[in-house]
């Protein structure tokens, strides 16, 4: 297994006592994978993809990826968050190159990298441009040229594309289909979004919130991939049924415990 969450609790410490925030999350996702795990706002998202980037640690549990334990971050996880994490006074090309510098890669070598994501994700001509000459569909682009550019074992996007306004949400939906089927990439992306999560991804872990749990894994067979197969009974199957998941779950009381 390439990607594995066992046994995963959370706990933060509040003045109200002890907020359960993740309980008992297992999940276990393999090499090339897309995973969507989808859930309310306030679900513990972004708190789980802070486990498994190795920003924080489990109060229980482990995450393991390609057999290690995640103990801190680590050059073998790229990271995509909302909003843009461009440093406005570089260029697209130092954007991009920023991870490898700190890294520690020598400059011809970064260089090569840098420039063949940014032909991946299509953005070649723009690596002269800084930040603000960009949309902001472009300026995540560089954002996951800049993460790929490790080439790290597992790709984690914390709702990357929820800031963007609907047309070019659609656009990066297609652009990362298509990034995934040509790159083979491993996808662990959180999302509130269901359409997105159903349209991406191979495997979806349906979240409840307070505390955190999964309710539920579906796999997701698809009869076709585009946009037109949103307007699929199939596909509105799994939307429906995700809706109706993320419905029941998300509002539960807050749990504190002693
Ligand atoms: N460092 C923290 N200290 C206390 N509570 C936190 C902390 N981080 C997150 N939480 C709480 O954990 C819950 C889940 O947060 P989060 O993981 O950001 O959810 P999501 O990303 O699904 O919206 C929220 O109730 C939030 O207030
Ligand atoms: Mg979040």
């Amino acid at each position: 297994m390439y990607l594995q969450v066992n046994k995963l609790h959370k706990n933060f410490k509040t003045q109200q006592g002890t907020l359960v925030v993740l309980q008992d999350i297992n999940m276990l996702i393999e090499r090339g994978e897309f995973i969507c795990a989808v859930g309310a706002s306030g679900s513990g998202k972004s708190t789980l993809l802070r486990q498994i980037a190795g920003l924080d640690s489990p109060t229980t549990g482990e995450v393991k990826i390609d057999n290690q334990l995640v103990t801190g971050p680590g050059p073998d996880r790229g990271m995509v968050f909302q909003h843009y994490t461009l440093y406005p006074w570089m260029n697209v090309q130092e954007n991009a190159e920023f991870g490898l510098k700190l890294q520690g890669l020598a400059k011809k070598e970064r260089r090569e990298k840098a420039s063949h994501y940014l032909s991946v994700v299509g953005l070649s001509r723009f690596a002269k441009a800084l930040p603000k000459e960009l949309s902001g569909g472009m300026k995540q682009r560089v954002a996951i040229a800049r993460a790929l550019a490790s080439e790290p074992k597992v790709l984690l996007m914390d709702e990357p594309f929820g800031a963007l306004d609907v047309h070019t949400k659609e656009a990066m939906h297609g652009f990362m289909l298509d990034l995934w089927q040509r790159t083979n990439i491993t996808v662990f992306m959180i999302t509130h979004d269901v359409e997105e999560a159903v349209f991406l991804s191979n495997r979806i872990y349906a979240l409840g919130a307070r505390p955190g749990t999964v309710r539920k894994e579906i796999v997701v067979r698809l009869p076709e991939r585009g946009h037109a197969v949103k307007r699929h009974p199939v596909f509105q199957d799994y939307r429906d049924e995700l809706m109706e998941l993320l419905r029941r779950h998300g509002q539960e009381a807050v749990a504190v415990a002693a």
